[in-house]
């Protein structure tokens, strides 16, 4: 069996909600994504409490983005909660991305942890190339995205968020940073608003490193089956089916 690629985006603001969700698929995931709308609701002592009911690897999905000291001193601050992977903006830019990099460095000493794995997110799936255009950017969403993959490159980021349509690409260029993937249906789940969904297997042949999956999940009508199912599809169930004959 190979190490969890699943990361469950538990999107909601309620913590009664989440610890729930979180004691019930532990078993089944590598981790669970906390993004804003959960961190504005409940702050850092949310994220500790959902951590000890999962035991698990949380990845904070925070989206910073703001001059290179103020991002430095949250990714310091953020390190008290020891995240295993943190997201911030490539497009605040190359002394953005070092400084946030550094900061990571230089906490994990103080906090005796490994830093997170700082993942850059590119352009965002709800911009297309007219959103670009009247921002500045000209040019369309590929080469932006590309443009934006190359300046977390450089500045050293350990992964990108990125489709699993881009992953293959990506892997070729940017070989060693991790690809982390939402967009993931299983073929017994809805799409939902996704729009280029693949399935969590399809997805991992494609390059993926990093599976976020939400309502496949969470939605389900038991979500500790249904990320049960998800991983056995993938070779990582820790424990048989429960239809599963052996
Ligand atoms: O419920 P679903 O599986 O669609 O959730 C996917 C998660 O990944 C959500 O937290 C969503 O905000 C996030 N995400 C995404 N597409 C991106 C970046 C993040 O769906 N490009």
């Amino acid at each position: 069996m190979s190490s969890n690629p699943i990361f469950c985006a538990i999107d909601t603001p309620d913590l009664g909600a989440a610890v729930s969700l979180a004691e019930r698929i532990s078993p089944h995931v590598g981790g669970l994504k906390l993004g804003l709308e959960f961190f504005i609701a409940n702050g850092p002592q949310g994220v500790r409490e959902v951590q000890s009911a999962l035991g698990k690897d949380i990845f904070l999905d925070l989206k910073l983005h703001d001059i290179p000291n103020t991002v430095a001193a949250s990714v310091k601050a953020v390190m008290r909660l020891r995240p295993r992977y943190l997201t911030l903006h490539t497009a605040g830019g190359l002394a953005m991305l070092k400084a946030a990099r550094q900061a990571a460095c230089d906490a994990a000493d103080s906090v005796d942890a490994a830093p997170p794995k700082l993942i850059g997110v590119t352009v965002l799936t709800s911009f297309d190339a007219d959103d670009l255009a009247q921002v500045g950017v000209p040019g369309g969403v590929s080469a932006q995205a590309h443009r934006l993959a190359a300046l977390a490159a450089e500045a050293g980021l350990d992964g990108l968020v990125c489709s699993a349509h881009e992953a293959k690409s990506l892997k070729a260029e940017f070989g060693h940073l991790l690809r982390i993937v939402p967009g993931i249906r299983p073929d017994w789940a809805e799409a939902g608003d996704q729009k280029r969904v693949m399935t969590p297997a399809e997805a991992l042949r494609e390059g993926a490193d990093i599976l976020v999956i939400g309502r496949p999940i969470s939605q389900a009508k038991d979500p500790a089956d249904a990320a049960l199912r998800i991983a056995a599809s993938i070779g990582c169930a820790e424990q048989p089916l429960r239809s599963d004959p052996s």
